[in-house]
């Protein structure tokens, strides 16, 4: 990709703080240069063209100008490819829910041209929502997986995708066993973990559906690949925690299940971490382990708030996500508004600064992947989208009213869903345009599937 010259506003953070709100970079007349996929320059306009304002255009012919905000693309750090089509599914909490509406959905993956066709869907929204980067549960069966992972590499997306393992308490055609879940599993890491932008995540669902022997082997699989990543469950609903006492009486907690079986460590994703006992949160702070806060997911199905201020105040690395089916939206300023109001009912506010770094670098650094993406230094991956201030009448009065750039960012996260994404690009490529599809995707693959009645 030749070098792009963009020049608009950006922020971003450049590295991973405890005080995003003091520790932002924000060009308000900023250049950013890119190159063969990589960001290779960043810094204020007046500096990169060292020419009176109304000449530099003239002298850089090939300049991006952009109206809106420029951030880094943003990091989901759990979300559920297949049940994108199952959003908004009515009245039940997370067990029934997975037996209700998860499972016979994810059914349908059996079948290679239905998973083609809604991974193909699903990446195209994600980009769409300006997510560039995801940790993507996939189905029980593998060619769900070469499904997300051949999508994601027509755009040359920066994605992190599993094999769910499970082997008991879900239908039988939604079981694997201990060793096929691990050979599987080992051929899908094998052929794809570091495969251009491909990461792989060992991917046991929970350990409710996962028998100790499955644990065993999906520990065994992580020793075997310690830089590949863990991504489960963890600690989400109290009925799946009883259940929990009473399949793995012996262990002193949840989180001590997955300890058990060497599946808690630096790359271990655990979603929702929502009721965690002390000794949890110091075995996540211990172990390198990141948890991904699950706001509007969390409160869909009920089930409870995340106490974002302890998690942080004991050093736990934290990353937003939107978990979608469970989440109700694919957005992650949608979540983020969500986020803001579960901190505002345990009597704290989340800054907005500190939201959009848990999306950004804050979710690259909780995943380890901050040398990859999640800011806009140069060396980083250029992936990046520009914001819409005029999104909505309502955003754009509100942020003609705003006199800081914390006021705005504010109003943008409580007020924004995907209208707020202008552009995305990815590795320096535009590959989305409001209004129009993703470049490379048969963008409505999905839908027109699913009309044809073929299924
Ligand atoms: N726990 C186990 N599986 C799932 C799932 O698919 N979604 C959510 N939210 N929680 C889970
Ligand atoms: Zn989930």
């Amino acid at each position: 990709m030749p070098r792009q010259v963009h020049r608009g506003s950006i922020l971003h953070f450049p590295h991973t703080t405890s005080d995003p709100a003091s520790h932002y970079q924000y060009f308000n007349d900023g250049v950013l240069v890119t190159e063969n996929g990589r960001v290779t320059h960043l810094g204020e306009a007046s500096d990169f063209f060292r020419l009176p304002a109304n000449q530099q255009l003239l002298n850089y012919g090939g300049v991006e100008l952009h109206k809106g905000l420029l951030i880094p693309g943003l990091i989901d750090s759990h979300v559920h490819f297949p049940q994108v089509e199952m959003i908004a599914s009515y009245g039940k909490q997370l067990l029934d829910w997975l037996n209700e509406y998860t499972f016979p959905t994810e059914k349908q993956f059996a079948n290679e041209e239905y998973a083609n066709a809604q991974a193909e869907f699903f990446l195209s929204q994600l980009i769409a929502h300006g997510t560039t980067t995801a940790s993507v549960f996939a189905t029980v069966h593998p060619q769900s997986v070469n499904a997300f992972f051949n999508a994601a590499e027509s755009i040359q997306a920066r994605m992190i995708c599993g094999k769910v393992m499970m082997d008991r308490f879900c239908p039988d055609d939604l079981q694997d066993t201990p060793e096929q879940g691990y050979r599987d599993s080992k051929a899908l890491l094998e052929r794809w973990h570091k495969n251009g932008r491909a990461l792989y995540a060992i991917t046991p669902r929970f350990a409710p559906t996962s028998s100790p022997e499955q644990l065993a082997k999906a520990g065994q699989l992580a020793n075997e690949h310690p830089d590949a990543f863990i991504q489960t469950h963890l600690s989400e609903n109290l009925g799946e925690i009883e259940w929990i006492k009473e399949l793995y009486p012996q262990h002193p907690d949840y989180l001590g299940v997955y300890e058990a079986y060497d599946l808690v460590r630096d790359r271990a994703l655990f979603g929702h971490a929502v009721h965690l006992q002390p000794r949890e949160y110091q075995g996540l702070k211990t172990s390198g382990a990141s948890v991904s806060f699950c706001p509007s997911s969390n409160l869909f199905l009920g089930s409870g708030l995340f106490n974002y201020d302890k998690a942080k105040a004991d050093g736990i690395k934290i990353a937003m996500a939107s978990d979608v089916g469970a989440g109700t939206s694919l957005s992650l300023f949608a979540n983020q508004a969500d986020a803001y109001k579960i901190c505002q009912l345990q009597n704290s506010s989340l800054n907005p600064f500190e939201s959009l770094y848990l999306c950004t670098q804050g979710a690259a650094s909780a995943m380890d992947i901050d040398h990859l993406v999640g800011n806009l230094n140069p060396g980083s991956e250029a992936d990046f989208v520009e914001l819409d201030f005029m999104a909505t009448p309502m955003l754009q009065q509100r942020l003609l009213r705003c006199k800081t750039l914390s006021e705005q960012l504010f109003a943008i996260i409580t007020l924004s869903d995907e209208r707020i994404i202008e552009r995305t690009y990815v590795c320096g490529n535009l590959v989305y345009k409001k209004g129009s599809k993703v470049c490379g995707l048969n963008s409505t693959s999905g839908l027109r599937y699913l009309s044809n009645g073929s299924m």
